[in-house]
């Protein structure tokens, strides 16, 4: 049989990953003593913190776990150490979403530190790397607007794009038109979470209001045929998580013969293997491929398809993207 080692070793792009979502519960567990952070309640411990069955109860895990990362030295940290996991499983480049409104730091001091950390991992891991601010959807688009300004004034070359994400239903993302609009006006590439815990007819409107051809999830494009057809012709890419579904979604079972990751795979959609949240979904992304493999139905040949759409949907440059492939 394959080895893990061996989705090790196939050199990937990973595009869909949230720098609070990577960061290893040993290093929340040392900040939040350094930084005199009460991340557990009397009588609790790690393992209960990492203790979640919906969406809901996941970002608030993701929230607490952000709240101990406080200083510019804290963000390079956790930006560093989560490039290096990354580059362990394989990734040659890779790009993340941020979310800086989930801490109580100046968005000054958060970039300072992640941009830090994304030159070292450049310059130490030999890896390419790309940060999109994850647009918290639950704070209406007015909030997100100043918070996208604020972004790209600090995010220079190292900010390439715009993602939207949190708790899905229901906020459609249409209401997020004009800023999406904005920022690929400006040359931001953009994407959204969409189909993970909405409706097919989120996943269009991220197409239709908000331009993405790269969709985060995309599950329940499933629901809708002519959607699949669409998305098929149109060629989107659907940054796909396995492990994620076990805790979001109630696909729970990664082997199910209905499992929309397999069904979209099937449908001959671009579908990509991404890892999310890695610790909080008890993975990394070398093991997510595995998981495909073993688990969805991906031959190799579809993992190796899956590898290239990843690389081709990437935000590199079109010299990049074929030097990678
Ligand atoms: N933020 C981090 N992971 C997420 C997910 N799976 N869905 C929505 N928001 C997220
Ligand atoms: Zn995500």
């Amino acid at each position: 049989d394959i080895s893990t080692d061996f989705f090790r070793r196939l050199p990937k792009a990973e595009l869909h990953l949230h720098l609070e979502g990577s960061i290893r519960p040993e290093t929340a567990f040392e900040l939040a003593q350094k930084n005199g952070v009460a991340l557990l309640k009397p009588g609790q411990d790690l393992a209960d913190l990492y203790d979640y069955d919906d969406l809901a109860k996941f970002l608030n895990a993701y929230t607490a776990i952000a709240g101990v990362v406080l200083s510019a030295d804290d963000f390079h940290r956790v930006t560093y150490e989560m490039l290096e996991d990354c580059a362990v499983s394989g990734a040659r480049h890779v790009e993340f979403f941020i979310s800086p409104h989930a801490h109580d730091v100046s968005f000054d001091v958060q970039f300072r530190g992640i941009r830090r950390g994304m030159a070292e991992a450049r310059d130490a891991l030999g890896i390419s790397c790309f940060m999109a601010p994850g647009i918290n959807r639950e704070l209406g688009p007015e909030a997100a607007e100043v918070y996208f300004d604020t972004c790209a004034q600090l995010g220079g070359d190292d900010m390439a794009g715009v993602g939207l994400d949190y708790f899905e239903a229901p906020y459609p993302p249409d209401p997020f038109a004009p800023l999406y609009d904005r920022a690929r006006a400006a040359g931001y590439q953009v994407t959204a979470h969409a189909g993970e815990g909405g409706p097919a007819a989120y996943v269009a409107g991220a197409m239709d209001a908000l331009g993405c051809r790269r969709i985060d999830h995309g599950y329940a494009v499933m629901d809708d045929p002519a959607l699949v057809a669409r998305c098929r012709e149109a060629q989107i890419l659907f940054t796909c998580c396995p492990s994620t579904t076990k805790y979001t979604t109630h696909w729970r079972d990664l082997t199910d013969p209905d499992h929309p990751i397999r069904k979209m795979k099937e449908a001959g959609l671009n579908v990509t293997i991404n890892s999310d949240d890695p610790p909080f979904f008890f993975t990394t992304l070398a093991q997510e491929y595995e998981i495909a493999y073993r688990d969805m139905g991906f031959t190799l040949a579809d993992i190796k398809a899956s590898i290239l759409q990843g690389i081709q949907g990437s935000w590199l440059s079109q010299d990049q993207r074929v030097a990678l492939a």
